[in-house]
């Protein structure tokens, strides 16, 4: 397995990108490169990203970076976890062929005048208290693509609307790869792995599975025949105790994320849900398919 930056480098970090051109021009021509792009914390649903790359790809490149365009002042960037020995760890299980450490002045110089936004798609559900945050993903993903030309790329449903809006971005910006969405991964309780969960304390780990528990309720009301997103979200969310201060949670059409007044059985939607448990913002989500 390849590092880059290579680890014993003198100067640190800086280089990594173009240390990564000439690595793939020795070893990526004609093979197929797939990309799992991460900020590390690594945990059993990137495990599945791996995974499914592995299976699909000749080449697997995993990316850590902790991407500081898509925290917005006073969230947890610092705080966000590093676990750089653990995630070496787990590339190398996997067979990851290349690991590579993003850095952030190496990604944005002091004159980076770069922006990519996607207004319709950006602004509702998490974009609301985060409206920094999708700008910041696509950008960096943007990046990451360029520099990996990657024929795969992929992205976990987790994150819906993050997967949404990259998606959207590939296909308007004609790149030319293709993203593999990646079915949710849950701890057996039910909680969706992040890598945040390691935040919780044993009381707000217990509070956080009021999340998945809304979701599942929901879709139970979905199948039993029930189309309209207020029931739907009354009768899930009155789950929550007071210790789940709610973000949203909103019934959306898949494809645009728009929130629904009536869900069409034939087309399905999407409910997203956000809140935060002690301090730590947990978001998870659940497809109710067309019946
Ligand atoms: O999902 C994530 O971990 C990040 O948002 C991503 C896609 C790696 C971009 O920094």
């Amino acid at each position: 397995m390849k590092i880059l930056p290579e680890p014993n480098r003198s100067d640190g970090a800086a280089g990594s990108a173009a240390e990564l051109r000439s690595w793939k021009r020795e070893i990526a021509p004609d093979k197929v490169v797939g990309l799992v792009a991460t900020m590390g914390a690594l945990h059993e649903g990137h495990r599945s990203l791996i995974r499914r790359a592995r299976q699909q790809c000749d080449l697997v490149a995993l990316t850590i970076f902790v991407n500081p365009t898509q925290f917005g002042p006073g969230e947890d960037y610092s705080n966000y976890p590093r676990t750089r020995d653990q995630d070496l760890e787990i590339a190398r299980a996997e067979e990851v062929d290349l690991v590579w450490f993003g850095n952030s002045d190496e990604m944005y110089p002091d004159d980076f005048a770069t922006r990519i936004e996607l207004p319709s798609l950006s602004a509702q559900l998490c974009g609301e208290s985060r409206p920094h945050f999708f700008a910041g993903v696509c950008l960096i993903v943007l990046k990451l693509f360029h520099l990996f030309e990657p024929d795969r790329a992929y992205f976990g449903e987790k994150d819906y609307q993050q997967l949404v809006n990259i998606e959207r971005m590939t296909r308007d910006l004609d790149l030319d790869l293709e993203v593999v969405r990646c079915p949710i991964v849950r701890e057996a309780d039910g909680l969706a792995m992040s890598s945040r969960n390691v935040n919780l304390n044993p009381a707000a780990r217990k509070e956080a599975l009021a999340l998945s528990r809304s979701l599942f309720r929901a879709r139970e009301l979905w199948m039993e025949g029930e189309e309209c997103p207020v029931q739907i979200r009354q009768q899930a969310t009155a789950l929550y105790s007071s210790a789940v201060e709610l973000d949203y949670f909103e019934v959306v059409d898949r494809d645009h994320l728009v929130a629904l007044e009536r869900i069409e059985p034939g087309r399905g939607a999407v409910i997203c849900v956000a809140a935060t448990i002690d301090g730590v913002r947990l978001i998870d989500n659940i497809q109710l398919e067309p019946r």
